[in-house]
């Protein structure tokens, strides 16, 4: 397969990490997906008992942890207390779960971007405000920063707290397969429309720019898809796994 060479513009968005070969969104993805000089990371974040913020994508730790049971019944000790990498592979026994703070103090020395998607903030009343505080407390340059969700209210929220940092909407191939999205609507508040790669096409693409909003369309993990969408003139590729499709220095 002829790796894709990619233009300045075109930012690499390794997911989870570089998912395809460690356990998603823990230490040894994100290392990977570093050391293959991704352009930006993309993290999911949940709140925790005790109201730590912590990288995972599930509401619950069943599917990618030995233990059971929502991350927002259990303290950032206990959850300490679980595997997170033997369910990959038995080789990745004893990784543990990160909090976004071990998340920013691991990038910092990479030019990189940390796009950073409030899952289910619905769940957690105040998740907005505390990813707020912990990304002044630990002095990430908003530029270094991209918040994402597929939650309305709660990018609308962030735009009405600050305008320091971008802002994304994720679109969901179930809501939106059938219409187009109010791209005039979400530029109010929005620099990005992330959508399902599955919806998008010329008039996507056109509309979202005519509105001054970037594209990120997730997840693509075929290299002839990638193509399309790079034809298309999206901005950027979310993909599980950056080196297998790009040839990145
Ligand atoms: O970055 C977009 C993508 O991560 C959204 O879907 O389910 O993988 O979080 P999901
Ligand atoms: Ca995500």
């Amino acid at each position: 397969m002829q790796k894709i060479k990619p233009d300045e513009e075109l930012k690499i968005i390794a997911h989870r990490g570089f998912n395809i070969d460690y356990p998603e969104n823990t230490l040894l993805a994100y290392k990977a997906a570093l050391n293959a000089s991704v352009d930006m990371l993309e993290i999911d974040v949940h709140l925790t008992k005790d109201q730590e913020l912590v990288v995972i994508h599930d509401d619950k730790i069943d599917r990618t942890s030995n233990g059971s049971g929502y991350v927002k019944d259990y303290t950032l000790d206990e959850l300490k207390s679980y595997d997170f990498g033997s369910w990959k592979d038995s080789t990745f026994e004893g990784t543990h779960i990160m909090t976004f703070g071990e998340v920013v103090k691991l990038i910092q020395a990479y030019d990189i971007t940390l796009l950073i998607e409030i899952k289910k903030p619905s769940q957690y009343p105040n998740i907005e405000e505390i990813l707020l505080r912990e990304l002044k407390e630990y002095r990430l340059y908003p530029e270094r920063v991209i918040i994402q969700s597929f939650d309305e209210k709660s990018m609308q929220k962030i735009a009405e707290i600050t305008q320091e940092y971008e802002l994304g909407l994720l679109l969901s191939k179930k809501k939106y397969l059938m219409r187009m999205p109010n791209f005039n609507k979400i530029a109010k508040y929005c620099q990005y429309v992330n959508p399902n790669y599955q919806l998008v096409n010329r008039k996507f693409v056109e509309r979202a720019y005519l509105h001054g909003l970037q594209v990120l369309p997730y997840t693509v993990n075929d290299i002839d898809e990638i193509r399309k969408l790079i034809d298309l003139g999206v901005d950027g590729i979310i993909t599980d796994g950056p080196n297998y499709y790009f040839d990145l220095d």
